[in-house]
């Protein structure tokens, strides 16, 4: 049986993490954080003290994380993490295991276990392009740089998390720049995405472009 999947790719902040998790709740369809696998596979890492280079060691050490969702909270090896896991330090440590082949290799079949019945949104870098190349849609979002560190600026301040607006802001361009420059799976938008530019809308204005595209794949028209 094919499961429907919508994958929606972008760099950090286009509020592509939002939108997949809206969007599957009116749906009722399951919701697949890819980046938060990366998060985990990073920080896993700076616990065990392997080195973010180490590509064999990182490969083992994704294809055995011992990771628990229970609702919105993250567990790692039995501790809560769901706090670290969003931190800039833990972004940035996943940037750099995300572009090794070992470490993408050992989290794809993974990835690829959500997509269950009713269906699946899926968001990241490579939803679109290596996961779930069978999509029945697929979306790019994309957003300025400045308005991407402001939201992201706002989001950490929410969560009490201390943060300065221009190191974000470059923060963001040198994560952005490795995962669309890498070799391996670079962000980018797949042929055939629907690409939407999110500066200056609101989640629910991306989210109802999404469900206007999706009803009519659904039915057959687009
Ligand atoms: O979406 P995020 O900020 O949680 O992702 C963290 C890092 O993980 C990001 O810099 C790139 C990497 N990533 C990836 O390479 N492929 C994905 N499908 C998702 C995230």
């Amino acid at each position: 049986m094919t499961v429907p999947v919508v994958t929606i790719d972008g760099p950090s902040g286009s509020g592509k993490g939002t939108v997949a998790a809206r969007l599957a709740q009116q749906l009722g369809w399951h919701c697949l954080d890819s980046g938060a696998l990366y998060r985990l596979t990073g920080l896993a890492a700076q616990r065990a003290g392997v080195a973010l280079g180490d590509a064999p060691a990182l490969g083992a050490l994704a294809r055995n994380l011992a990771v628990e969702f229970r609702g919105e909270a993250v567990y790692l090896d039995g501790i809560e993490v769901s706090r670290e896991l969003r931190s800039e330090a833990t972004a940035a440590a996943a940037s750099q295991v995300a572009a090794l082949g070992a470490v993408r290799e050992a989290l794809l079949a993974w990835q690829r276990d959500y997509a269950q019945p009713p269906g699946l949104v899926a968001d990241g870098r490579d939803m679109g392009t290596v996961v779930f190349p069978q999509a029945l849609l697929t979306v790019f979002l994309d957003a300025s740089v400045e308005e991407r560190a402001n939201r992201r600026y706002k989001q950490l301040i929410e969560k009490g998390i201390t943060a300065i607006l221009s190191d974000l802001v470059e923060e963001l361009r040198v994560r952005d720049e490795r995962d669309r420059s890498r070799p391996l799976a670079p962000l980018q938008a797949a042929p055939g995405a629907l690409v939407i530019d999110s500066t200056g809308l609101t989640i629910a204005q991306v989210v109802q472009q999404i469900r206007e595209a999706l009803e009519q794949r659904l039915s057959g028209a687009g």
